[in-house]
This record gives structure tokens, sequence and C-alpha cells, in this order.
């Protein structure tokens, strides 16, 4: 990751990998642009139009030359990727919420056209369109897909409370003051072992550059990573800009025995098995 650019964003060589954690976003014709939310977290979950899902049903209405009140449209958000864990579930609505709204009103916007009002919304919004693995340039919203050879097992520590995003990269440029913070460069041992679908090789090469701003942020997390590796993880490391931490495990097994520990551990609020990669938003289900 780089330093702060003049616009405030960070360019990242960032590789995304989808994991098969889900929202379900349904969009409904309503009077007026309406946002509720169930599930774990949900109060946390801003009902405004500050909401990203609102904000891309507000920006594809845009894109058909519509007025914001022509966003009439009842999403309801299910919960189940954790609130503010820096797991992009923001992103992840966003993009369910564009693809819902994009099947409602008949819009049938391109790939292209989603893509560009993905990026618009936010630097994780694309690639939570995309899926699969990508490494994101710019500020992460520039992709190029990855080739992955095979399934990785993962085990996310969901700790107790969030972090703010913008928060932690506050803390990355003030712990980087007055240092010259490197061009970020994606390392090519871990594009190989994406690849080759080798998770010993990708434990090697797996980093996260905002991990310590979250740990100096959240520092209790340094307990939750140590908990999972001392259960047998592969790697251990802080998911985005937290507070949730992920830990890559050998097989399915191994991610029942780590998410145990974690969650016995006493040192997160719940641990979750996820494989990866995973597709990006998808249509479920028709109108009809
Ligand atoms: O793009 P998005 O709205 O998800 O970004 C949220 C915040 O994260 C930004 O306001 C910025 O503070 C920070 N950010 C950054 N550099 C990036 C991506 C996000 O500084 N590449």
């Amino acid at each position: 990751m780089g330093g702060a650019r003049p616009d405030g964003f960070h360019d990242l060589a960032n590789v995304f990998l989808a994991v098969g954690l889900y929202d379900e976003v349904t969009a409904t014709p309503a009077d007026e642009l309406r946002v509720t939310c169930a599930g774990p977290g949900a109060d946390r979950v801003p009902l405004d139009r500050t909401n990203l899902a609102a904000r891309a049903a507000l920006a594809l209405a845009e894109r058909r030359g519509l007025d914001a009140d022509a966003a009439a449209v009842h999403l309801h958000i299910g919960k189940d990727i954790p609130v503010a864990g820096g797991m992009a579930g923001g992103s992840a609505d966003a993009a369910g919420a564009l693809l819902a709204c994009d099947a409602l009103w008949g819009t049938r916007a391109s790939r292209d056209e989603l893509l560009e009002i993905c990026a618009e919304l936010g630097s994780d919004v694309p690639f939570s369109l995309v899926g699969g693995a990508a490494l994101g340039t710019g500020r992460g919203e520039r992709l190029r897909p990855l080739d992955v050879g095979g399934t990785f097992h993962w085990v996310f520590a969901v700790a107790d409370g969030g972090l703010s995003t913008p928060a932690v990269y506050r803390e990355f440029d003030r712990l980087h003051e007055g240092t010259d913070v490197p061009e970020p460069v994606a390392s090519e041992d871990l594009f190989a072992a994406l690849a080759k679908g080798d998770a010993d090789a990708l434990a090697a090469t797996l980093a996260n550059d905002l991990q310590p701003a979250a740990l100096s942020l959240f520092p209790p997390l340094a307990d939750t990573l140590a908990a999972g590796r001392a259960a047998g993880a592969l790697a251990a490391l802080v998911s985005g800009s937290g507070p949730t931490t992920a830990f890559l495990v050998r097989d399915a097994e191994s991610a029942q025995v780590v998410a145990g520990a974690l969650a016995a551990s006493g040192t997160c609020r719940t641990a979750r098995v996820a494989d990866s990669p995973a597709p990006g938003a998808t249509v479920l289900r028709g109108t009809g």
C-alpha cells in the first residue's frame, strides 16, 4: 500500500479474494427509497441515503436519466457478512442492490456500465460485483482477474465491535508520518500460490499493510491472531481494515478445529468458516 494521495485515498496493489459469506439484497417496488436490514449487527447498518445500497439505487436511477424520486424501491438487506468488519460487506450490498435494481427496473445496464457505477460508489464495490480473485490497483477499483487453481479454506474471527475504514487509513498515515512509503507492488509469489491452489505457499506470502494500523486502534486483535496460529492456522492476518481477522487453514477439517478454538478462546465474538474463491454479486430470483 502506498502513502496518502492528494485526494486522501491510498494507491493499492490489493489482492482481492471472494469468500463464501453472503448478504442477500431484495429489491421491491415502493413509494420511495427505503432500506431495511436484518441479521447480526443490523442495528449498526445505516438505513438512510448514506447506505451504500441506497446510493447504488440512486446512482443507477441517475444513469437512466431519472431523478432521485424515481429510485422508489424498498431494499431489504439480509446481513450475514460481519458489519464494519473489514470484509467489504457494505460494498457487497451495493453490488447486490445494483444488480437487483437493474433486474427490477429492466435497466439492462451493460457490465461495463455497472462496473463504472461500482467504481463511483466505493473502492471495493467493483470487485464485489465480479468476485473470484483479482488484483485491485488505483484505489482498489481497477481490477485484473487472477487465476485460482484450487479451493482455499478460511476461518474468520468476528471481533466485538467494528473499526471505521477511514480511521484505520488515517492511523496508517500517522504511523508512517515523516517516512517515504514505497509504491505498492503485488507479490508474484502470491499470484503463483493462488494459481497453483497451494495453501502453504499462499500462507508464506500473505500480508496486510493495514494490519499495524488496525492493531494500533484495536490491540486485542493480537490475541485473536495468536489464538488462531496456536490452533494450527497456516497464516493469520487482519482482514482488510479489520477488525475481522482471517486464518488460512489446510482443509475443511482444520477449519472446524481452528474455528472451535477461536470461539472458545474468548478473543473474539464468533468464528466463521468459509471457502474461496466464491462468485461476486448474483441475481438469485427474478420478480416473476
Ligand atoms: O472507497 P471507499 O468509500 O470504500 O473508501 C472508504 C475510505 O477508506 C476512504 O474515505 C478513505 O479514507 C479510505 N481509503 C483509502 N484508500 C483506498 C481505499 C479507501 O484511503 N485505496
